[in-house]
C-alpha cells in the first residue's frame, strides 16, 4: 500500500521518508557552482551539517562535489547524493552509461538518487524508467526518481516504473504554486524537491517575507526555506557558494512558521511566477 511522505527530525534536521528513502529536507544545491567555488561550497556544506548535496551531469562539476565530499572529511554513511541524468541519455543504455559516469566521478559510491533530469518526448518514457530500474539494480544507485514532470507524466511514470520513485525535483518557491503536484506526488508516495528554492534570490526582497524574517530575527532566505520545509512531504535545494549563506540557509530546525505566517507566504503565487522555462519544457500544468 502506498503511504504518502512523511517529514521527521532526526538528528536535529528534518528528514523526509518516502517510498523507502530518507531524504534531508535540506540539499545544496550547485547549478552554476563551478571549478573551486563548488568545490569549496561542498565541503563548507558538509563540514556545517547538510547532509545532502543536488548535482547533475549537465551542471558539469561532479568530480568538483567529489573533491568537496573528499576535503570535508565527512564519512560517506552520513549524507546523501544527489545526481541526474540529461535529457539527451534518456535511452535505456544511455541512462545506465550515465549513472556509471557520475558514480565514477562522484567516486562516493552509489549515488542515494538518480533522476531523470528532464522529459524527453523524443524517447519513450518506458524506456527511461527501464534505464532508472536497471541502474537501481545493478546498485548504481540507492534511489531513483524525476525532475521537471507535470502531473500527468508523473502518473504514467509512477504506471511504468517497476521500482519506487522517490521525488519530482520541480522548481518551487513562494511565487509559484505546486499544490496540486504535491499532492498527486503525496498520492503515489514521492516527496517534492524544491528547486530555485529563493526564486534565485528575486523574492529575498518581497515585503511579506521581509516582515516575517524581522518579526522572527531571521533571515528572509530562512523565512523562505522554512515554509518549503515545514510543508510535510518537501525537500528543497538552495544553491550557495557563501559560507556564511551556506551555513544560514540549513538554519532552519530551530524555529517555525505559525499557520497565518504559512498562509501569508503561500498567498504570494501568482501566475507569472515561473523562472526556468527553457525551449524543451513540458506543457507545464
Ligand atoms: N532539476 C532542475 O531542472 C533544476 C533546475 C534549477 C535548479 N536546480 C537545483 O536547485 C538548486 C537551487 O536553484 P537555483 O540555483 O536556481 O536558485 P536558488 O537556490 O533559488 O538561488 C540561488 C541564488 O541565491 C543566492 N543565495 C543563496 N542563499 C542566499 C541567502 N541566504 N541570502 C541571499 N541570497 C542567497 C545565491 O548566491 P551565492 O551563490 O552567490 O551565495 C544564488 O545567486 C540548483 O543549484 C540545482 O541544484 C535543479
Amino acid at each position: 500500500m502506498t503511504r504518502p511522505p512523511e517529514s521527521r527530525i532526526d538528528n536535529g534536521q528534518i528528514v523526509v521518508h518516502a517510498n523507502g528513502a530518507a531524504i534531508p529536507a535540506v540539499a545544496l544545491g550547485t547549478w552554476q557552482s563551478t571549478d573551486d567555488a563548488c568545490a569549496r561550497a561542498v565541503g563548507e556544506a558538509l563540514r556545517s551539517g547538510y547532509r545532502h548535496i543536488d548535482t547533475a551531469v549537465a551542471y558539469g562539476n561532479e568530480a568538483q562535489v567529489a573533491e568537496g565530499i573528499r576535503a570535508s572529511g565527512v564519512a560517506r554513511d552520513q549524507f546523501f547524493v544527489t545526481t541526474k541524468v540529461w535529457r539527451d541519455d534518456m535511452a535505456r543504455d544511455a541512462v545506465l552509461r550515465s549513472a556509471a559516469d557520475s558514480v565514477r566521478r562522484l567516486d562516493s559510491g552509489p549515488v542515494d538518487l538518480l533522476l531523470l533530469h528532464w522529459p524527453n518526448p523524443d524517447v519513450p518514457l518506458a524506456d527511461s524508467l527501464a534505464g532508472l530500474v536497471a541502474a537501481k539494480r545493478e546498485g548504481l544507485a540507492r534511489h531513483i526518481g524525476v525532475s521537471n514532470f507535470t502531473l500527468p507524466l508523473i502518473g504514467e511514470a509512477v504506471r511504468l516504473s517497476e521500482e519506487p520513485l522517490v521525488t519530482n525535483q520541480v522548481e518551487y518557491h513562494p511565487r509559484l504554486d505546486q499544490g496540486r503536484l504535491i499532492r498527486a506526488c503525496a498520492a503515489h508516495g514521492l516527496s517534492l524537491t524544491a528547486y530555485s528554492p529563493l526564486g534565485r534570490g528575486a523574492l529575498l526582497a518581497d515585503p511579506v517575507i521581509t516582515a516575517i524574517a524581522e518579526a522572527h530575527g531571521r533571515e528572509p532566505a530562512q523565512i523562505v526555506l522554512r515554509w518549503l520545509v515545514q510543508q510535510p512531504g518537501v525537500i528543497a535545494a538552495p544553491k550557495s557558494v557563501t559560507p556564511q549563506r551556506i551555513r544560514n540557509n540549513l538554519a532552519v530546525f530551530d524555529f517555525e512558521l505559525g499557520e497565518i505566517e504559512m498562509a501569508r507566504i503561500s498567498n504570494l503565487a501568482r501566475p507569472d511566477g515561473r523562472m526556468i522555462n527553457p525551449a524543451f519544457a513540458p506543457a507545464w500544468d
